[in-house]
C-alpha cells in the first residue's frame, strides 16, 4: 500500500508520517519510509540524530543509477538519459519490490530501527530552488515518482511518503501515486485551503483523500475542520507529550503514546487496509502513461531532444502478477 501525508508546511506531516511509520514497525509489518518534503525531517522524526540524518544518501544524487536498474533492458527505453520522471515501465523494466533488496534500496535506503521492527528510509535529499519548479528535469522527487512507478506493493507491505503538496507534484502526477491521501490540517483557513486545492486537483483522477486534523485543541476546532471539509474529515489529533518528548530528544517507548492518538493511527491503517479494495492496476498504468505524455510534450521531448511518447508500452499493465524481468 502507498501512502502519501501531505499539507501545509508545520501541519505535522512529518509527525504525523513518523508516527504512522512507526505504528506500522510496532507491528512488524515491512515499512519503507520516504522523506520527499521540502525539509528534510523525517530522519530526525524516527529517532536519527543529525549526524545520522546527515549521512542518509539522497536519491536526488542517485538519480542515474535508479534509472539505469528501472530501465532494464526495455528496448523502448534507449537510455538513462532519455528517461525522464515519467517514463513508465514496460515490457523489459525492472519492478522493486518492497521486501526485496536491489541497487536502488542498496544505494538509496538505509535501515532505522524502531521499537517493534525496523523499516527501509530513503531521503530525495535537500530541495533547491530548481527542484521546485514545474518543468523540472532533476527534479528530486522525481526518483521517488520513478520508483513508485516501478513498484508492486502488496496489501500488507507499506510505502509512507512524507509529501510537500506543492506545484511539482500535481504537475508529474506523483499525487495520483497513492492508495491512501492523508492532507494534514491544522484548523485555520490556511490549512483548509490546501485542502480544497488539493481536492480540486484529486477529483478527476480518484485520489483517495482523507484528512487528518492536528493540533487540534477542542470541540471549536473539531467543529470548525468539519464545517470545512465535511466527511473527507478521517480524524483529529490534538497535542501529543509523547512527540513533545521526542522533540527534547528524549525519546519515549512507542507504547507510551497517548491512547487518543494509538486510537488515530490505528483508524489511518484501517483506512488504508481497506483501501486495497478499490486498487485499480489498470487506472494505475493509465494516470502514468497521462503524465508521461503530459509531461513529454511540455518538456521532456523538448530536453531530451526525443520522442518520448515513443516510452509507452501499450501492452504493459504494471501490478502483483507481472514476473519480474532480471
Ligand atoms: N500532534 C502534535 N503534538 C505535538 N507537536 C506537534 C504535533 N504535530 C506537530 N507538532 C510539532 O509541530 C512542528 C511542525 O510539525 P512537522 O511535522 O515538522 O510539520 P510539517 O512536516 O508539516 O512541516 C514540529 O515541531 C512538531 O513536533
Ligand atoms: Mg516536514
Amino acid at each position: 500500500m502507498k501512502i502519501a501525508f501531505v499539507g501545509k508546511g508545520g501541519s505535522g506531516k512529518t509527525t504525523l508520517s513518523s508516527l504512522f511509520i512507526r505504528h506500522l514497525a510496532a507491528v512488524g509489518a515491512p515499512v519503507i519510509a520516504i522523506d520527499a518534503d521540502i525539509n528534510q525531517h523525517l530522519g530526525p522524526a524516527l529517532g536519527l540524530d543529525e549526524a545520522e540524518a546527515a549521512a542518509l544518501p539522497a536519491m536526488g544524487d542517485r538519480l542515474p543509477l535508479i534509472k539505469d536498474y528501472l530501465r532494464g533492458s526495455n528496448p523502448r527505453i534507449t537510455s538513462a538519459g532519455t528517461m525522464i520522471k515519467t517514463t513508465p515501465p514496460g515490457e523489459g523494466s525492472r519492478l522493486l519490490r518492497v521486501r526485496e533488496s536491489n541497487p536502488v534500496y542498496d544505494a538509496c535506503a538505509r535501515t532505522v530501527e524502531l521499537d517493534g521492527g525496523a523499516v527501509r528510509l530513503m531521503v530525495t535529499g535537500p530541495f533547491t530552488d530548481a527542484d521546485l519548479g514545474v518543468a523540472c528535469y532533476h527534479s528530486k522527487t522525481g526518483a521517488v515518482e520513478l520508483c513508485l512507478n516501478h513498484l508492486v506493493d502488496g496489501p500488507d507491505e507499506y510505502v509512507v511518503v512524507d509529501m510537500t503538496a506543492g506545484s511539482d507534484s500535481f504537475a508529474s502526477g506523483m499525487f495520483t501515486r497513492f492508495d491512501v491521501t492523508f492532507l494534514v490540517a491544522e484548523p485555520t483557513r490556511k490549512g483548509v485551503s490546501v485542502y480544497r486545492q488539493y481536492k480540486d486537483y484529486a477529483r478527476d483522477f480518484g485520489v483517495e483523500l482523507r484528512v487528518v486534523g492536528n493540533k487540534v485543541q477542542g470541540q471549536d476546532d473539531r467543529d470548525f475542520l468539519r464545517a470545512e471539509v465535511g466527511d473527507d474529515l478521517l480524524v483529529t489529533v490534538g497535542h501529543s507529550n509523547w512527540v513533545r518528548a521526542m522533540e527534547k530528544g528524549r525519546p519515549p517507548r512507542f507504547d507510551a503514546l497517548e491512547d487518543t492518538n494509538r486510537h488515530a493511527l490505528g483508524l489511518l491503517r484501517t483506512v488504508v487496509d481497506s483501501a486495497y479494495e478499490r486498487r485499480d492496476w489498470e487506472r494505475y498504468t493509465r494516470q502514468m502513461v497521462h503524465f508521461h505524455l503530459k509531461n513529454a510534450q511540455s518538456w521532456g521531448n523538448e530536453r531530451t531532444g526525443a520522442d518520448l511518447a515513443v516510452q509507452v508500452d501499450p501492452g504493459f499493465v504494471l501490478g502483483e502478477s507481472v514476473t519480474a524481468s532480471v
